[in-house]
């Protein structure tokens, strides 16, 4: 079978898993081909450590769609998962964007198909349609403004008081964003499978065992987990809280990812996860299995192949990038 079909056929699974040279070095290639194709890295702190010391940038959702938007490369490897590649491709009609699994997606992104999400927008013509950024480019054309949680309440205070809103697809950070604004949202019942995770009996018993340890929280979580952190925000704001925080030990009720930056940046700080609900302690559920699906070896052949490759269909992109491009207005 010749390369050119091994490909093709390789890539209905959703990534290439070619042989790789044994002999090569991962880094040192991936650096030449960056070099070579004028490419840049972008990772999500989600992602495993080795990916994230080899970016070009690590950043949160809002981060990394800004960096997406302003970047001179030819080509953009997203390390994260597709609906954040689907965004920077978007905002590049005319780039190619790699997204290194397409395999990669979101339990929140899934949580709103097309046809339910439109047939519930009918019913409440009226409303002001804000959508997470985890939603696939067909919720965000149909969307007023795209939001993330690092802009969400700004862009919710920003629509006039005398306006409705439908808020898609998170009902945890939705919750959290009628409490914070006192807007009265009609919210989509979707969830993120990780963040759903954290059980609320281990995180007391963990407070117990660390009295002076700050509950950090992403807002991605259940109400009873955020009813009692010390801390709500996005990933960096979890991660600047740390940073400038008195403190020394921090509970992190976020996936498990963004310990290796938290680290970095807090070195003597003490940092730990909060734990999942599974009952015999051996579950990752903490770990995004999706975020997890990208690896250096993924990423290598991405940059050589250039593929898999992340497109969105010209009148559909247009459609997405008049919320999105609203929200980064707004930031
Ligand atoms: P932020 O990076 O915007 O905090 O979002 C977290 C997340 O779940 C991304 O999938
Ligand atoms: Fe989606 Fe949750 Fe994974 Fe983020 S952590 S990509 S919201 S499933």
């Amino acid at each position: 079978m010749n390369l050119e079909k091994a490909i093709k056929d390789l890539l209905e699974k959703g990534f290439l898993d070619l042989p790789i040279d044994k002999n090569i070095n991962l880094i040192d290639e991936i650096n030449r081909l960056r070099k070579e194709k004028n490419a840049v890295i972008l990772a999500h702190y989600y992602q495993v450590p080795e990916i994230q010391d080899i970016a070009d940038f690590v950043g949160d959702s809002l981060g990394l769609a800004q960096q997406a938007a302003k970047t001179k490369a030819d080509v953009i490897l997203f390390a994260g998962v597709h609906f954040m590649a689907e965004t920077a491709k978007i905002l590049n009609p005319d780039k190619k964007v790699l997204l290194p699994d397409l395999l990669a997606g979101c339990s929140l992104a899934e949580s709103a198909p097309k046809d339910k999400f439109e047939a519930f927008k009918k019913q409440h013509p009226n409303h002001v349609v804000v959508s997470y950024v985890n939603t696939s480019a067909e919720i965000k054309a149909l969307t007023d403004i795209v939001c993330t949680s690092s802009n969400a309440e700004k862009i919710i205070n920003s629509i006039p008081k005398d306006k409705e809103i439908i808020f898609a697809p998170d009902r945890n950070l939705g919750a959290y964003l009628i409490k914070k604004t006192g807007r009265d949202m009609l919210l989509w019942d979707g969830a993120c499978e990780v963040h759903e995770e954290f059980s609320l009996e281990k995180i007391k018993a963990l407070q117990k065992e660390y009295p002076n340890a700050k509950l950090i929280a992403h807002p991605e979580s259940r109400d009873y987990i955020l009813d009692i952190a010390d801390f709500i925000g996005s990933t960096s704001g979890l991660l600047k809280y740390v940073q400038n925080s008195d403190a020394t030990e921090f509970i992190v009720a976020t996936e498990s990812g963004i310990l290796h930056k938290m680290a970095k940046i807090a070195p003597d700080k003490t940092l730990i996860p909060a734990p999942p609900m599974d009952d015999d302690n051996s579950c990752a559920c903490t770990e995004c299995p999706y975020m997890k699906r990208n690896t250096l070896e993924k990423i290598y052949l991405a940059l050589k192949y250039e593929k898999p490759e992340v497109t969105v269909e010209k009148e559909l992109a247009k459609k997405a990038l008049v919320s999105i491009e609203r929200m980064l207005e707004l930031s």
